[in-house]
């Protein structure tokens, strides 16, 4: 099984950015954790900041991956090309976030993602993105 996951903008500085909300863990430390966890699963990760390169990245994931898990970060709330890019490919798509969303400033409870994902998980930390992996077996 083949799983991607897509980080969006500022993920990159996961561990250093605002660490009372995102926890001071970098991704590719917990992105190793994760492979070490699902040996059976092909896990590829690629963080942008850049709007049209993770539109390029579905695209390309979009019909040659079991499951996509998306972070698209603050372009959830803003970008219909991210949402539409969701809609345009055939791996099904697990939207998640490591805050809770709907406990924070009004404009983050718009998502673009959500109408077209297969599910959300929203504000569990990082473990977000595990029980999107788990979501896939
Ligand atoms: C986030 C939540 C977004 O509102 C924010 O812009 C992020 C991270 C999360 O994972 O909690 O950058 O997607």
């Amino acid at each position: 099984m083949k799983i991607a996951i897509i980080n969006g903008p500022n993920l990159n500085l996961l561990g250093t950015r605002e660490t009372s909300i995102y926890g001071k863990q970098s991704f590719q430390e917990y992105f190793s954790e994760l492979q070490f966890k699902f040996t059976e699963i092909e896990l590829t990760y690629f963080q942008s900041n850049i709007e049209g390169e993770l539109i390029d990245k579905l695209h390309e994931y979009g019909f040659a991956y079991d499951g996509i898990i998306l972070n698209a970060a603050a372009y959830t709330h803003t970008s219909v090309g991210i949402g539409d890019a969701v809609k345009a490919i055939e791996s099904p798509v697990v939207e998640v976030h490591i805050s809770n969303t709907f406990d924070r400033e009004s404009y983050r409870h718009i998502s673009y993602v959500s109408p077209a994902a297969k599910g959300i998980i929203v504000g569990f930390g990082l473990a977000s993105y595990e029980l999107a992996v788990q979501s896939f077996l």
